[in-house]
């Protein structure tokens, strides 16, 4: 008898509970259908309204309850909006996001991966027809780098004031970011194979391979973990010669995911870079509405990972049901495919998921739609 799969859903703020709700019908659509062993609780933190009541966004042992749990499906956090009401309870966003960023950090989340993949029925924002074809993951290290936190500000408020913000990058975190980018594009390879659909990309001796890791740096400027970085991915690439490599300089990734999104196979960067270079990604899958993400820790299963859209609370649309939870709807496809891990059941419900939501974008292409009847529809091709 399988113990149950246990998920702490925290909604979060804004758009959040919005893409949230459709999601957890489809759990239960999926749970009944399957009969899967799984359940979930709803937190009602972090959140602004947790604040707003009790002057911080969680419980003091908030981590401590999350670390009971499989997996978190958060929705977002933020300013919840509605833009115009200006008498809104207002946190800095530095507040409202810290518990992001501490339970990405406390459960050691090393690994963000970002899919853009635009999907048929997605709007093509490129106009060149060769946009059809991207199919990217950007794989963003989640742990340190410009997100340590460190740093402060001194003799605050003169004229004199300095503040400092330190970036850290280790030799550990930069070679398991990197490897595990290179193991991704082994698969999406074998996949790709798999499926009969393979890629061809050509490395920097002009050799054919089935796959690419595109290393994304500013070494020219920070050359410091520049060079580190630089030095980590030459060390690692001997152990993938079938995997094509490349580099960009962040401002010249930023062109090219416009000029030549097609061209790039795997993606892997700094934690703010990533952060960056992965809004631009969302807007080249179909839009910020269809971008799923996920913060991974590989190494533990026993601790939760995260499952968040790569979007955020969107205030100048919350409580209007405009939101699209595609992007949510594929991210909890996504944790049920991380959780078949442990129970290879889930397997079955994470594809049904994914294909439900794929197919209704394509069968609804270009239509607007609110937040509850894309949801409704997809739950409706679960039965
Ligand atoms: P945002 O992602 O919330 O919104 C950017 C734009 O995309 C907005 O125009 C919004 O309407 C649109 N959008 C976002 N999600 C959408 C969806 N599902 N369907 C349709 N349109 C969608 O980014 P922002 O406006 O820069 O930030 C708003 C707040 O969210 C800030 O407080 C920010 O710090 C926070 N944020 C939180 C997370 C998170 O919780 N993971 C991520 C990003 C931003
Ligand atoms: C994201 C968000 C967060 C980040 C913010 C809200 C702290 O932008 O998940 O992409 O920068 O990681
Ligand atoms: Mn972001």
């Amino acid at each position: 008898m399988n113990q149950n799969i246990r998920i702490a859903i925290t909604p979060g703020d804004g758009i959040g509970p919005e893409v949230v709700s459709e999601a957890v019908h489809c759990l239960e659509a999926l749970r009944d259908k399957y009969h899967l062993p799984l359940e979930w609780i709803r937190f009602p933190w972090p959140s602004h309204a947790w604040h707003e009541k009790h002057g911080e966004s969680m419980p003091p042992d908030a981590l401590a309850q999350l670390q009971r749990f499989d997996a978190i499906l958060l929705g977002a956090l933020g300013d919840p909006g509605p833009a115009y009401d200006n008498a809104r309870y207002l946190l800095p966003d530095s507040v409202s996001l810290a518990p992001l960023l501490q339970i990405r950090k406390h459960f050691d989340q090393w690994v963000c991966e970002r899919p853009a993949r635009l999907l048929p029925g997605a709007h093509q924002y490129l106009a060149d027809v060769r946009a059809r074809n991207v199919d990217m993951l950007v794989i963003r290290e989640n742990s340190e780098g410009e997100y340590v936190g460190q740093g402060g500000r001194l003799r605050q408020g003169t004229p004199d004031e300095i503040a400092t913000q330190v970036e850290i990058f280790t030799y550990r975190a930069s070679e398991r970011i990197i490897r595990y980018a290179f193991e991704q594009a082994r698969n999406r390879a074998q996949q790709r194979q798999a499926s009969g659909q393979p890629r061809t990309f050509h490395g920097q001796s002009g050799s054919e391979s089935t796959s690419q890791v595109c290393l994304v740096t500013k070494r020219n400027a920070l050359r410091h973990w520049g060079d580190l970085y630089t030095e980590v991915f030459a060390a690692v690439a001997r152990d993938y010669p079938d995997v094509a490599l490349h580099h960009e300089l962040v401002d010249a990734a930023c062109m090219k995911f416009v000029q030549c999104p097609w061209a790039f196979d795997v993606v892997v960067a700094s934690n703010l870079q990533g952060d960056i270079l992965t809004d631009l990604a969302a807007i080249l899958s179909g839009g910020m509405g269809v971008a799923p993400s996920c913060n991974l820790n590989p190494d533990n299963l026993e601790l939760p990972s995260m499952f968040e859209p790569t979007h955020g609370s969107a205030p100048d649309i919350a409580g209007q049901g405009l939101a699209d939870p595609t992007a949510m709807l594929l991210t909890t496809a996504r944790m049920l495919e991380w959780l078949s891990q442990k129970t290879p059941q889930l397997g079955v419900a994470a594809e049904a998921l994914f294909n439900a939501v794929t197919a209704d974008l394509a069968d609804y292409s270009g239509q607007q739609r609110d937040t509850h009847s894309i949801g409704h529809s997809v739950r409706e091709r679960l039965r």
